[in-house]
């Protein structure tokens, strides 16, 4: 494979609630400390790269990639409404400039699905408030962090509370859950335990329900995060004009089971919900963050299941990298600025089923470039082996492994792999 040229963005992502550890202030936290929870397993100190990201900056810096993005966290910066905490907006400049010490430019997220506790309590990402409290917590980070900042990240996969939607009513649909006649009960019960509980957690009215990042979002909570985006983004160009702001999506290749009117028209209304409805807001922003894991086949019906005989990974998508090359050309077809993909990656043990996944994604990205698409870098899904949300620990999407016990690090071949693809044509990296 022929390399990257130097001024592409190579490098890996986390987020802060993945890999920090003791979060403690965020709606996450809460969520996992409950008796009644949806969480395999609590966050607990992560991988604890609170304390430890000079020497994880280094392993990436040191395989020869040049861009870390990692996310800051609302909780720690403002643990209490309208209290800001000057020690870790320290940490977080501490974090960059280290960074930049060491050549590697730094991509911040603001908001990477964990909140504030107390946001939840007032509302969460339902409540209109919440695009004036995001926006006073970005304006607040460019004026303390701004001067040495280039790429920023608003909101990370602004479109995943639809696609939590999305998939809360394909299951009921799947499962032919009634309930009405009491289908599924423990399960329900369940739920019902979970939503009482968060109830008192956070202390709201249980008829309303607790409306986190994650949680299942109407029309209406929609159109308040890409408020709150253009809110931020306006509010941090006032304080910094210098800055290059976007958001990140989560978006499948969608492809057609048949040629029949039906899918395709399937596959449109997928597509305008995912993806086309939001660039009205996005069109004044310095780039599109794309975020890409594998492709869904639609029918008639919708989404259908893998094909015979497909690969899984961990996560039981389909392992299909060929998906990222597609996805950047049809955003390409509509967004005209700047693309970044954000994330790409797969959780496999195997560490040589990620190199080829690296390999052909990378094949598909050179490709879109010399097409003159502009695509300027890619950050492999995950730095490290971490808190993969619900599912705690298990899934093993990492360039490095983390033992927990005593948290060693262990880079994989793929961390080598992804940083030769620099320089292969002899060019010299971007610093
Ligand atoms: C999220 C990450 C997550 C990854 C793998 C993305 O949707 O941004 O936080 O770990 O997918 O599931």
């Amino acid at each position: 494979m022929n390399g990257l040229n130097q001024t592409f963005l190579l490098g890996a992502a986390t987020a802060a609630h993945q890999v920090e550890g003791n979060n403690i202030y965020s709606d996450f936290w809460a969520q996992e400390q409950m008796e009644n929870s949806n969480f395999a397993e609590p966050s607990r100190d992560a991988c604890d790269h609170y304390n430890r990201y000079e020497e994880d900056i280094l392993l990436l810096k040191e395989a020869g990639l040049n861009a870390y993005r990692f996310s800051i966290e609302w909780a720690r910066i403002e643990p209490e409404k309208g209290r800001f905490d000057d020690k870790e907006i320290q940490h977080y400049r501490d974090v960059i400039k280290f960074c930049r010490k060491n050549g590697v430019e730094p991509i911040v997220t603001l908001h990477h699905f964990s909140s504030p506790k107390w946001l939840i309590t007032e509302g969460g990402w339902e409540s209109e408030n919440t695009v004036r409290y995001f926006a006073g917590y970005c304006r607040y980070i460019a004026e303390k962090l701004g001067d040495l900042l280039t790429y920023v990240c608003t909101i990370n996969e602004a479109n995943m509370g639809l696609q939590m939607a999305a998939i809360s009513r394909r299951f009921m649909k799947q499962m032919g859950i009634n309930i009405q006649v009491g289908v599924n009960l423990p399960m329900q019960e369940k739920q019902k335990a979970i939503r009482e509980e968060s109830a008192k957690v956070f202390g709201v009215d249980a008829s309303k329900g607790i409306h986190t990042f994650l949680s299942q979002r109407t029309p209406q909570g929609d159109l308040l995060i890409i408020l709150a985006h253009e809110a931020a983004r306006d509010a941090m160009k006032a304080v910094c004009p210098h800055l290059k702001i976007g958001l990140t999506l989560s978006l499948h290749d969608y492809q057609p089971a048949d040629e029949s009117a039906e899918t395709s028209e399937k596959i449109r209304k997928e597509w305008e919900e995912e993806f086309l409805h939001y660039l009205p807001y996005i069109v004044k922003d310095d780039f599109i963050g794309l975020q890409n894991y594998t492709r869904e086949i639609i029918g008639p019906d919708g989404v259908q299941k893998a094909p015979e005989g497909a690969v899984l990974t961990q996560m039981n998508y389909e392992y299909y990298p060929q998906g990222l090359e597609h996805v950047i050309r049809k955003v390409a077809e509509e967004f005209k600025g700047d693309i970044l993909v954000t994330e790409n990656g797969i959780a496999a043990e195997d560490d040589a089923c990620r190199i080829s996944f690296i390999e052909t994604a990378l094949k598909g990205v050179k490709s879109c470039i010399e097409d003159g698409i502009p695509v300027k870098g890619y950050m492999y899904w995950s730095l490290m082996d971490n808190f993969e949300w619900q599912k705690g620990f298990t899934m093993k999407f990492g360039l490095i492994s983390v033992d927990r016990s005593n948290q060693k690090r262990t880079p994989k071949a793929s961390l080598q792999f992804l940083g030769e693809q620099y320089g292969r044509t002899g060019i010299e990296g971007r610093n």
